[in-house]
């Protein structure tokens, strides 16, 4: 993303706010299309990575699905005009009123997670009289090799049905006439930048089908979930991550039968590259080894690097003369946490009160995870293609 154009705009906006590229998402997302459609694989993008009206609009006008977790999520995509046709509804945990809600809606699919849940989504379509389309999600214990918040297809995990469950998992569909089985549901995690986790995940999804073939059951959809990584050291990396080359591992070495279509719920790898965080410096403070650069936004607008240790490159908004004049800094936030930090001990050019920097490759996972601890005001949000 090229922030140059929008500096003078961005000046005068009072900080902290996010910025989006809505010119940038929109190529970027055109892009990712044309790579999926080489092969006929729907995305559905995963709300919980960015549900601003805005992005979302942007998501229905090129006519993406909807990967949603939440009654509220899948009500979200509706309202945007998503078609629930192309709604996914996946978590671990959800509620009668959920269920009862995307039913009516008639939604593409339910992603089921667990025994104890196929039997309420049974009781629930039958009482209403409909036939719930479901995909299984499975867990293929297959390690992300990403960070362990964001593991979810191990055994260990919440997530999913496990392998020694399908013999009854059969019997069940096979006893719940008001369950429609759809396909197999597979998601293993994010920030997943190993390719070859990829082809793994591929190897379990061609062995878990076969079994399911093997016991004459059809599967017309498989769900290979999101999970693709971004570079995070190296925000101006477009390129990276290559659609084209993750589409095609799955193209390569995935078994797809005859007819069966095939899906994906990427969230990070299409709006986190969009996305920025704009902050103030309030002060500098010298601390034992470093100085301290304490900003005006906090954990509260971005949490990722306080709860997963997150890397997020940080820069002055405009460039300095930065020859001899270059200082190490610990960047923190004002909440009253020590994990409350941007970045440790890295190296920018000497920074003073009211300095603007910007916190990259926020788009995702970003503003949506923003709270109202210590009552802070929760962040505002503004658009490229506002200031044209
Ligand atoms: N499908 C399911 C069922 C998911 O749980 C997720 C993400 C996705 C798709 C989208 O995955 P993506 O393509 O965005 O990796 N807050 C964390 C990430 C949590 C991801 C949760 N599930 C972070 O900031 O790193």
């Amino acid at each position: 993303m090229n922030l140059t154009p929008y500096i003078p705009y961005l000046k005068n906006i009072k900080t902290p706010f996010y910025f989006y590229d809505t010119f940038f998402l929109e190529s970027h997302l055109k892009k990712v299309k044309k790579a999926a459609e080489k092969f006929g694989y729907h995305i559905h993008y995963a709300l919980k990575a960015n549900a601003n009206d805005k992005i979302l609009h942007i998501f229905n006008q090129l006519d993406f699905g909807a990967d949603c977790v939440s009654g509220n999520e899948v009500k979200k995509a509706i309202e945007i005009g998503i078609s629930p046709k192309k709604i996914a509804f996946a978590g671990v945990g959800k509620t009668d009123e959920e269920i009862i809600y995307a039913l009516n809606q008639d939604i593409f699919s339910f992603n089921c997670e667990s025994i104890a849940e196929l039997n309420v989504i049974q009781n629930i379509a039958a009482k209403l009289n409909k036939k719930a389309p479901v995909s299984l999600r499975i867990n293929p214990n297959v390690d992300a090799n990403t960070h362990r918040y964001i593991t979810t297809g191990l055994e260990e995990n919440k997530f999913g049905i496990n392998q020694w469950e399908f013999d009854t998992i059969i019997e069940i569909i096979k006893n719940s006439p008001n369950l429609d089985l759809q396909g197999l549901h597979f998601h293993i995690g994010s920030q997943i930048t190993d390719m070859q986790v990829f082809k793994n995940l591929c190897s379990r999804v061609n062995e878990i089908q076969k079994w399911f073939y093997n016991h004459n059951i059809a599967l017309p959809h498989l769900n290979l979930g999101g999970g693709l990584g971004v570079d995070y050291e190296n925000p101006e990396n477009i390129n990276f991550p290559d659609f084209d080359k993750f589409f095609n591992i799955f193209n390569s070495h995935l078994d797809k039968i005859a007819g069966q279509q095939i899906h994906f719920e990427l969230g990070r790898s299409l709006v986190a590259q969009a996305g920025v965080l704009i902050s103030k410096v309030l002060y500098i403070k010298n601390g034992i080894n470093t100085n301290f650069a304490i900003i005006d936004a906090g954990m509260t607008e971005l949490i990722r690097p306080a709860l997963y240790q997150a890397y997020h490159k940080i820069m002055p908004l405009e460039n300095k003369n930065t020859e001899n004049n270059i200082e190490r800094y610990d960047i923190v936030g004002p909440i009253c946490e020590s994990s409350d930090t941007f970045a440790k001990s890295i190296l920018l050019p000497k920074l003073n009160r009211d300095d603007l920097l910007v916190i990259f490759t926020a788009g995702a996972y970003g503003e949506v995870m923003a709270s109202r601890y210590n009552l802070r005001d929760l962040p505002k949000a503004y658009y490229a293609d506002e200031f044209s």
